[in-house]
């Protein structure tokens, strides 16, 4: 309403501004990031970031420029081999340009449970819920995480849980192979400075990316494999994503199996 009481628009106007947000939401646009819109294509290319005309309202953000692609992947593996502690690798990731997630996510969630954990639990990328309190699996995937967790008595005080992305992919689209080619550095150097003794990959991307594979998830769920951790191998074992298993209930009795393959490893090196 304006301040004279007229309405701003008309029901109808109303009605298609409606169907409008509606239809960004199904294709995936579920959050505004900023009044105006940004150039983020390199800098250097195109001279200075030229402004599409919008509305005039204070930008919330800070828009910084995108790194190429090249630029982005030596930036991700100097800043990443730099950190020597944990909370080191997440002020670089803080300060990283290289991932165009970074400017539509709310904040970077970087990691939960113990970094002391013998046992590392690697996901895809935060969903919505992550995204909005900063920390992995917190929504009713990550819930039904911690129900299969607790039946072989692990909880998050034993365990480490990160995501191989950062940042939240919009509309929980999965993480395109740029996105994740530029945090991959990120990843594999957070498990280098946990030093699990064992490494489970949640769902198929997380799956693949870390262990180099394009075998689909159920076949190569349940087995053993071995991750190479800088050099010294560890056991590493897929499991079926818990939000796979939220659609697919009746696949919790391969999600059981894979369970008792990581108690009998644990049991194995002495956990
Ligand atoms: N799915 C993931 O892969 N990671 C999360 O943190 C939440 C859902």
């Amino acid at each position: 309403m304006t301040a004279n009481s007229e309405p701003a628009i008309s029901a109808d106007e109303a009605r298609a501004l409606a169907w409008l947000l509606r239809w960004y939401a199904e294709m995936g646009v579920d959050l505004a990031v900023d009044a105006e819109p940004h150039n983020r294509l390199p800098e250097k290319d195109l001279g200075e970031p030229r402004r599409i005309a919008a509305p005039h309202e204070p930008a919330t953000r800070t828009p910084q420029p995108m790194l190429s692609t090249d630029a982005a992947a030596q930036s991700a593996r100097d800043a990443a081999a730099a950190a020597q502690t944990l909370e080191e690798l997440r002020a670089e990731l803080l300060a990283f340009e290289g991932c165009a997630l970074k400017a539509t996510a709310t904040q970077l969630v970087f990691a939960d449970g113990n970094p002391d954990a013998e046992i590392m639990i690697v996901g895809e990328a935060p969903g919505a819920e992550e995204d909005r309190l900063g920390r992995p699996f917190v929504g009713r995937a990550g819930q039904l995480l911690d129900k299969m967790l607790a039946a072989i008595s692990l909880d998050r005080r034993n365990v480490y849980i990160a995501n191989v992305v950062p940042w939240r992919p919009p509309g929980n689209r999965t993480p395109t192979p740029l996105e994740t080619s530029a945090c991959l550095p990120f990843m594999r150097r957070q498990i280098e400075l946990v030093r699990p003794k064992i490494l489970v990959c949640l769902g198929a991307a997380a799956t693949q990316t870390l262990l180099g594979t394009r075998e689909g998830i159920m076949r190569i769920r349940g087995r053993w494999h071995e991750y190479d951790m800088a050099g010294t191998k560890i056991p590493a074992i897929a499991m079926l994503h818990p939000a796979y298993l939220l659609r697919q209930p009746s696949h919790k009795k391969f999600a059981w199996q894979d369970l008792r393959q990581l108690a009998k490893m644990m049991q194995k090196i002495g956990n």
